[in-house]
């Protein structure tokens, strides 16, 4: 058991109502509900919480237990169901069912919140599609859930916030019409992520990567999410969004903006939040005619994937047959400040791609000379790897002399798997989700920092927009057209990332 190590001496916080709306959707039975259970395995919820799922389907809790049973049970990893976690929750769980937009639902939630002794904190977990977040919010509000005198009252929204700039401004001051920013957490699942979160550790608290993290030192940075995955049962929304609103403008934009920040004056969320907020205010903004030099789009079509053939995206159940939507999205962008002026950032991911690898890659400038010509024509790059999926942990690339006789030089990979450490990974839903019952707001995007990253994608969603059209490429291949274009005047090329390609040990000789 791994993950015990990483659980013992976590806050247990106070108890509290978590109430879900979209509890019988599918990020509550893939991703909450076995987050709340492993979190009540490890107590990291107060022992007096509720989980109170609101459905649109007319369920009694008899029913809305078997439903929470069936899922658990399906998704819950062995050790936990061993457990039998599940039990607590299921003995402390309750439903709610009425249609979003319904006064009465609300009241029926405020008046079963009310019944419940002890605590009346509560966390409301909107995982429900964007277009109701306002309504819920103004419900909320009118009922008088939103207000704290006895005990906290939280609001946590899941991503998409908004649709485009425009639509993500608006929703943000409507909803701060109802809540105060202090308790609104909107949710990055990737800032919970162990690895992600190990980025600012990673930083400040070692010395000896500081002096090098400039211009000076680094070449580029690549960041990417190849998912061999399809759209899976989410074709309905993602065909609307597409690769750069569902990937590029929330999760990449905001590891980027950890890889890219100075120091915090504090771990405080407002300073953190500060500091990201910088370096997205100082990304370049993109010109309409730039849009093709510096962004790809491109969409699956029939192929293998892992050996087994896949349908191409247009033939998946629910999806447009003409549709251009975007599988795969690549952008380069500039943060332009004193650290960072010319450093191209480069943001990759697709669907249906060979493998299942995420990582952020530093590649550092090459030696002013090559000392060893006779033996390389050219010396690699350093580079640091920050895995975030399979095996997350860290990789530092050098060059090393092959050992024997003949001189060569070889790549040495320094390898930190997190599991060698003995350290186990929580799901980023359950630290996310210990974080709100916690208050602890520093791993939630800020308005302003979502408002920002729909401020970079903006000229290319436009672009994209007004010529439609769209590159293919075949499931389960890397031969995205245009995608070289990107790294162009970078050292290297884009990292190969075939599971294992980057973990052996090569001659560059
Ligand atoms: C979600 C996207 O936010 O992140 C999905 O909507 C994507 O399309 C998922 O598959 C990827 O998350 P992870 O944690 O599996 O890399």
């Amino acid at each position: 058991m791994a993950q015990a190590a990483s659980m013992i001496g976590a806050q247990c916080p106070e108890s509290s109502n978590i109430v879900i709306f979209g509890g019988s959707g599918d990020l509550t039975k893939r991703k909450l509900l076995p987050a709340l259970a492993h979190m009540h395995h490890w107590n990291l919820i107060g022992p007096e919480s509720k989980i109170i799922g609101v459905v649109r389907e007319d369920w009694d809790r008899e029913h809305w237990i078997n439903y929470v049973r069936e899922q658990l049970q399906n998704f819950l990893p062995d050790d936990v169901l061993q457990a039998q976690a599940w039990q607590r929750i299921l003995d402390h769980t309750d439903v709610v069912h009425g249609d979003l937009g319904d006064p009465e639902l609300y009241v029926d939630l405020k008046g079963k919140l009310k019944a419940y002794e002890g605590k009346t904190n509560a966390l409301f977990y909107l995982a429900i599609p964007p277009d109701w977040h306002e309504r819920v919010s103004i419900h909320l509000r009118e009922v008088g859930l939103a207000d704290e005198s006895d005990g906290y009252r939280r609001i946590v929204i899941e991503k998409p916030f908004g649709t485009c700039f425009d639509s993500a401004k608006i929703l943000n001051e409507k909803l701060l019409k109802n809540f105060d920013e202090s308790q609104v957490y909107r949710i990055d699942h990737y800032l919970g992520k162990e690895s992600v979160q190990n980025l600012m550790v990673f930083r400040f608290a070692n010395s000896v990567f500081e002096p090098l993290w400039n211009r000076k030192y680094i070449d580029h940075v690549q960041i990417s999410v190849s998912e061999s995955l399809g759209v899976e049962y989410r074709a309905l929304y993602y065909d609307k969004a597409g690769a750069l609103r569902d990937m590029i403008q929330s999760h990449l934009l905001q590891v980027m903006s950890l890889v890219a920040m100075e120091a915090p004056v504090s771990l405080d969320a407002q300073a953190i939040r500060d500091e990201k907020l910088k370096v997205l205010r100082s990304v370049r903004q993109i010109l309409p005619e730039d849009v093709p030099s510096c962004a790809v789009r491109a969409q699956y079509t029939t192929g293998m994937v892992n050996g087994e053939r896949s349908e191409g995206y247009r033939d998946e159940p629910m999806v447009e047959p003409s549709s251009v939507t975007e599988t795969f999205a690549a952008v380069r962008v500039y943060v332009d400040n004193w650290r960072w002026h010319g450093v191209p950032f480069l943001l990759r991911t697709g669907k249906k791609l060979p493998d299942q690898v995420s990582e952020i890659a530093i590649r550092f400038r090459k030696p002013p000379q090559n000392l060893f010509s006779r033996y390389t024509e050219d010396v690699a790059c350093n580079e640091l790897v920050f895995r975030l999926y399979p095996d997350e942990g860290m990789v530092y690339t050098i060059n090393a002399k092959q050992p024997g006789m003949v001189p060569e030089l070889r790549s040495l990979h320094l390898d930190a798997p997190y599991s060698v450490a003995g350290m186990g990974t929580p799901e980023a839903y359950e630290t996310l989700l210990h974080d709100v019952l916690l208050g602890e707001a520093t791993l939630f995007a800020s308005g302003r920092e979502v408002e920002e990253s729909w401020r970079i994608v903006q000229p290319i969603l436009d672009a994209w927009a007004q010529k439609k059209g769209v590159h293919f490429y075949s499931a389960g291949s890397w031969d995205v057209p245009g995608m070289e274009r990107l790294i162009e005047g970078c050292e290297g090329e884009w990292r190969n990332l075939s599971t294992g390609a980057n973990h052996e040990f090569h001659s560059i000789s």
